[in-house]
């Protein structure tokens, strides 16, 4: 039996929500598993990589880190239920940038821990799921919008169960993502976050986590100017990231900007705004990059309401 499950990006945090807020959007990656017939040839993980011609992969072995996630997360799926993974060909088809913030590794746990509940007849539940994929990835914000898709608001309680509630994306902002020509891992990025912080920066992101959702909620394009700001990670990541300084300052009074963020823990920037000038916005982006020889892919696309969606069964 094969199975191919279809995962979308996400970008995750969105400015207050760190950890917590995360959004599918239109990019995919397909993962798929086949049992192999011949016993004890193991577990072999291949990537290609999608080029612009769908008959043309470049086939590339990812490096073994990347390998390990979808192993582990087939791994503990099979330990539920007492098993043991063997005999497994799993490929990823790739599209979604790796280590730019867009949920490359979130993708190819939820792919590969579908895909082997598939194989397997379903034995795990959306809960079940969404723990063993958050044990993984280490937060809910990218894999639960990855399972369920749309703007979600996702939190692992202490008894390890990740609740999440959806929140509708207004049709009339938009999303902006900015894709730098280069790699920073969450690894890094994490490491240099402190362990604790200040009680105002965190009394002054709860204060905004509240105001997106009542933005959101309500549509409303002042409040969410002042929701998309963070003290948590942000200013901590900001080295990491050459430009996004500029990029915020030079984007600050352009009307129709509602806010500029790291897209999850970065290098890849998200601009939300109302509609009407994206080529200004697009603009300003790539010459603020361009200036510090940063190549920059930039897309507006709209949220992806579905989650990871099983496309091929045989
Ligand atoms: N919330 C996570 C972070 C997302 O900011 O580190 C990384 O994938």
């Amino acid at each position: 039996m094969k199975i191919s499950v279809k995962v979308p990006a996400t970008t995750a945090n969105i400015g207050p929500g760190f950890d917590s807020l995360g959004m599918a959007l239109p990019l995919y990656n397909t993962i798929t598993i086949e049992e192999t017939v011949l016993p004890g040839t193991g577990i072999e993980i291949n990537v290609l990589n999608d080029t612009a011609s769908t008959d043309d992969f470049v086939l590339e072995h990812i490096p073994m880190d990347e390998n390990s996630i979808i192993y582990k997360a087939v791994e503990l799926l099979y330990n539920s239920i007492g098993q043991n993974p063997s005999e497994l060909k799993i490929t990823v088809q790739s599209q979604i940038p790796i280590a730019r913030g867009l949920g490359s590794s979130a993708s190819v746990i939820v792919g590969g821990l579908l895909a082997a509940n598939e194989l397997l007849g379903r034995p795990a539940d959306e809960v079940a799921l969404l723990s063993i994929a958050t044990e993984v990835e280490g937060h809910p914000d990218n894999v639960t919008p990855a399972i369920v898709g749309g703007l979600v608001l996702s939190s692992q309680e202490d008894d390890g169960r990740i609740i999440y509630t959806k929140l509708d994306w207004p049709d009339e902002w938009d999303i902006t993502v900015c894709v730098p020509d280069y790699e920073l891992s969450t690894d890094i990025s994490r490491s240099v976050l402190p362990v604790e912080v200040p009680m105002a920066d965190a009394v002054f992101n709860a204060k905004r986590m509240g105001m997106f959702v009542q933005a959101v909620n309500t549509k409303d394009p002042e409040l969410m100017k002042l929701a998309l700001q963070d003290k948590l990670h942000q200013p901590y990541r900001m080295k990491l990231v050459p430009g996004l300084d500029k990029i915020i300052e030079n984007l600050k009074h352009e009307e129709n900007v509602l806010g500029c963020v790291l897209s999850g823990a970065g290098p890849s920037i998200l601009i939300i705004s109302q509609k009407n000038n994206l080529d200004k916005i697009k603009s300003i982006v790539k010459d603020t990059w361009e200036n510090l020889n940063v190549k920059a892919n930039i897309m507006t696309l709209p949220v992806e309401k579905q989650g990871a969606q099983i496309i091929t069964q045989e």
